[in-house]
């Protein structure tokens, strides 16, 4: 069990926004299955955008080229059992934090030797208008649908609610509760 572990990402700028407290209760359900989580504060990380040079598709077991902070990230996201992103919605799909993120996991798509290949995925986004679809979380999660299908990963659950000031998700017990239960199902599916 301690080398059971799940990397979390999060793609808000708020340290204490309400992606990054359902991230919070999910690493919660993580601990309590006695696994283990660590997360990344994508705003902080010096992570650029993909350059389209396609040097990561030449070579199977090379990386990314570009020398930045998603070189940390690579190896940890290889070897932890499961990956949680977690972010708000901006402009009615992801935020450019979570996006960066995203079209640098060009380098771990199959057939790359090291790949993001039957990880198993959750997903966590906030957004302010109370509706999934006006609000434009439903294009973020289609996203993440086709994204993580398109390298072969597997989505556990997508957690979602509607909040807009920092903090307010909290209030939110349902919306709370799924998270921790996410953190749950994560380990649990790592296990067959
Ligand atoms: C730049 C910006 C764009 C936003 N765009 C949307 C949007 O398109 N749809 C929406 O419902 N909420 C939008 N919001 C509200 C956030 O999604 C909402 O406050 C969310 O809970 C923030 O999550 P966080 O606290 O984890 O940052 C936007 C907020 C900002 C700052």
């Amino acid at each position: 069990m301690a080398n059971e572990n799940v990397v979390i990402m999060l793609g808000s700028p708020r340290k204490k926004g309400n992606s990054a407290i359902l991230a919070q209760k999910t690493a919660d359900g993580i601990k309590s299955s006695g696994a283990e989580s660590e997360s990344f504060f994508i705003h902080d990380m010096n992570i650029k955008p993909c350059r389209a040079c396609d040097k990561c598709q030449e070579a199977i077991d090379k990386y990314c080229v570009i020398n930045d902070d998603m070189q940390i990230l690579y190896p940890k996201l290889v070897q932890a059992h499961a990956l949680v992103i977690a972010g708000p919605v901006y402009w009615f799909t992801v935020s450019a934090q979570t996006k960066l993120f995203i079209d640098r996991c060009y380098a771990l798509g199959t057939p790359k030797e090291h790949n993001l290949k039957g990880k198993r995925i959750g997903i966590i986004m906030t957004y302010g208008d109370p509706d999934p679809f006006s609000s434009g979380a439903v294009n973020a999660l289609r996203t993440f649908q086709d994204a993580f299908n398109y390298i072969g990963a597997h989505i556990v659950d997508m957690v979602y609610g509607s909040a807009m000031d920092a903090g307010e998700i909290s209030a939110n017990k349902e919306v709370m509760e799924k998270a921790f239960d996410l953190g749950k199902k994560l380990v649990k599916a790592s296990h067959f």
